[in-house]
């Protein structure tokens, strides 16, 4: 039977830190949620526990503990809190898998602040030279997650990285998340995926989707 995996979930009372928590949480995966305010998280892990009573969910300090004993970290925090959480996890993220859900977007969310030629997963990459950064969960809305069937089909949600195990391990949690993953490309492909999420932000202004909408590729 293959082992149970940790997952440390860094922001984890935050839009979309709670719904990956509480998606994955459905998952045979063992779950330390952090933040800074520490009451908040608990408030997200009661949640949790309320519906799933059997769920392997811990409530850890912020950020370095919660990194230690995790086999896969995900960074729930804003663009600017990155590089802060990034030198607190560097001695402990070495060889683990680093999911970057980030789009850096500028105040008015009407682009974005990294350089065009860098994305906030590879600004990430640089920050942790040794870690598998992998780029996730970017463009899917903190609401998707209840719903991730819309209008009749199943979301895609893209994913990027260098590492080809790293990415079939996020392939699986992307599943049990309950999104259809699809493998995008190298980490160099993050700049797309975040502007994709960027343009979707945008439509979402526009057409008023409610911050329910996703992509999905159709093919034969
Ligand atoms: N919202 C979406 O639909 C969506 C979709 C795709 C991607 N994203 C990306 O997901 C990330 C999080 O967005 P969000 O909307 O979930 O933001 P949010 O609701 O503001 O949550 C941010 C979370 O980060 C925590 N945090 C902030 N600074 C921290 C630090 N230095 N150390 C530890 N925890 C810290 C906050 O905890 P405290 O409150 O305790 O400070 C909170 O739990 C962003 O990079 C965003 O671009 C968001």
């Amino acid at each position: 039977m293959k082992t149970t995996q940790t997952i440390a979930i860094i922001g984890a009372s935050g839009s979309m830190g709670a719904a990956i928590s509480k998606s994955l949480a459905k998952g045979n995966y063992r779950l330390l949620l952090c933040a800074n305010d520490r009451s908040k998280v608990e408030a997200v892990a009661g949640d949790i526990k309320s519906s799933l009573p059997a769920a392997a969910v811990e409530v850890v300090d912020c950020s370095k503990e919660a990194s230690w004993e995790a086999d896969i970290i995900v960074v729930a925090v804003p663009f600017a809190a990155e590089q802060e959480v990034a030198a607190k996890i560097k001695e402990v993220a070495n060889q683990k898998i680093v999911i970057s859900i980030a789009n850096p977007l500028n105040d008015t969310y009407d682009g974005l602040v990294t350089a065009p030629d860098t994305s906030a997963a590879e600004e990430l990459q640089k920050l942790l030279p040794n870690a598998k950064v992998v780029k996730a969960f970017n463009t899917t809305f903190a609401a998707d997650f209840a719903t991730t069937v819309i209008d009749g089909k199943q979301a895609d949600a893209f994913i990027a990285g260098n590492d080809e195990e790293a990415l079939q391990t996020v392939s699986e949690l992307v599943s049990t998340a309950g999104f259809n993953p699809i493998v995008a490309g190298n980490l160099a492909v993050s700049g797309t995926l975040e502007r994709m999420q960027l343009l979707l932000i945008q439509l979402n202004g526009k057409y008023n989707y409610n911050w329910l909408a996703g992509w999905k590729i159709l093919h034969n």
